[in-house]
């Protein structure tokens, strides 16, 4: 893969205006080149095409693979069209979650930059419906995914957007990670496992539960749950649906 020592860029317009999405603001791009040096990012990653490499495209961000230290990271660069352009708060949560185990490794964050560790894989949801894999295989992954959410849910941490956690869960060789604490907060019921487990009841994964023998989740067990946060109700309640 072709990489572009990050000082570089500045000499090179059209890509530098690459780290302005979707107005190609000189400004802005020179103020998001200005983060990636100061954060330590020695090169960034190109396309065959020759333009920056871009593995994710939302709503508030674009996702660029840079590198650091020699290793491939993930860039989080806030859109020129979002209001809140400073990624201080997100990795503030990041860094939480990296407390207990959860999400990519924070490395770093300077302005509008936020660099994370990079997260090879495929989304959870394409991964249940469309990969191959055995019963057991997959139920380890759900459950994986259910403890990290179970430690986010201890630390009082809501990521807020896993009840579709078609695009923040991604599955990779070494397990699920959850990705994008873009929206997260402190919360004192916060609603991490709650949010997946109406994920994998949800009506698209139907099949995808009578493939692996998932009973039918207990309410009540889940209402404990939320109301103690404690270790032995999660058991509890992921003994219920067959996942523990
Ligand atoms: N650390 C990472 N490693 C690999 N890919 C990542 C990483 N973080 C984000 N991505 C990819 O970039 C996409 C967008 O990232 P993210 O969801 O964090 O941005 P966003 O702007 O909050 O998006 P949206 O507004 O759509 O939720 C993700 O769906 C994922 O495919
Ligand atoms: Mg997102």
């Amino acid at each position: 893969m072709k990489t572009l020592e990050a000082k570089e860029l500045r000499h090179m317009p059209t890509l530098l205006l690459q780290l302005s999405y979707p107005t190609s603001d000189p400004e802005y791009a020179a103020t998001i080149l200005r983060s990636i040096e100061e954060l330590g990012v020695e090169a960034l990653e190109l396309e065959d095409t020759g333009s920056l490499r871009l593995i994710g495209k939302g709503f508030r961000n674009i996702v660029l693979v840079g590198v650091k230290g020699g290793v491939k990271v993930a860039l989080k660069v806030r859109r020129s069209d979002y209001a809140e352009k400073s990624t201080w708060r997100e990795a503030y949560m990041l860094g939480l979650a990296n407390r207990v185990g959860v999400g990519p490794r924070l490395l770093g964050h300077s302005g509008p930059v936020l660099v994370m560790s990079l997260v090879k894989g495929i989304d959870l949801s394409k991964w249940l419906l469309h990969e191959s894999y055995s019963p057991h295989e997959a139920k380890q992954t759900l459950l994986e995914t259910a403890r990290q959410c179970h430690m986010l849910d201890q630390a009082g941490i809501d990521h807020r957007e896993l009840s579709d956690a078609t695009k923040h869960v991604i599955v990779t060789e070494e397990g699920p990670v959850v990705i994008d604490f873009g929206s997260a907060a402190p919360s004192s019921h916060p609603k991490n496992l709650t949010s997946l487990m109406n994920y994998i009841y949800s009506k698209p994964l139907e099949d995808v539960r009578t493939r692996l023998g998932l009973a039918k989740m207990d309410r009540e067990r889940l209402r404990r749950y939320k109301a103690t946060y404690s270790r032995e109700d999660f058991e509890a309640l992921l003994a219920t649906v067959g996942l523990l």
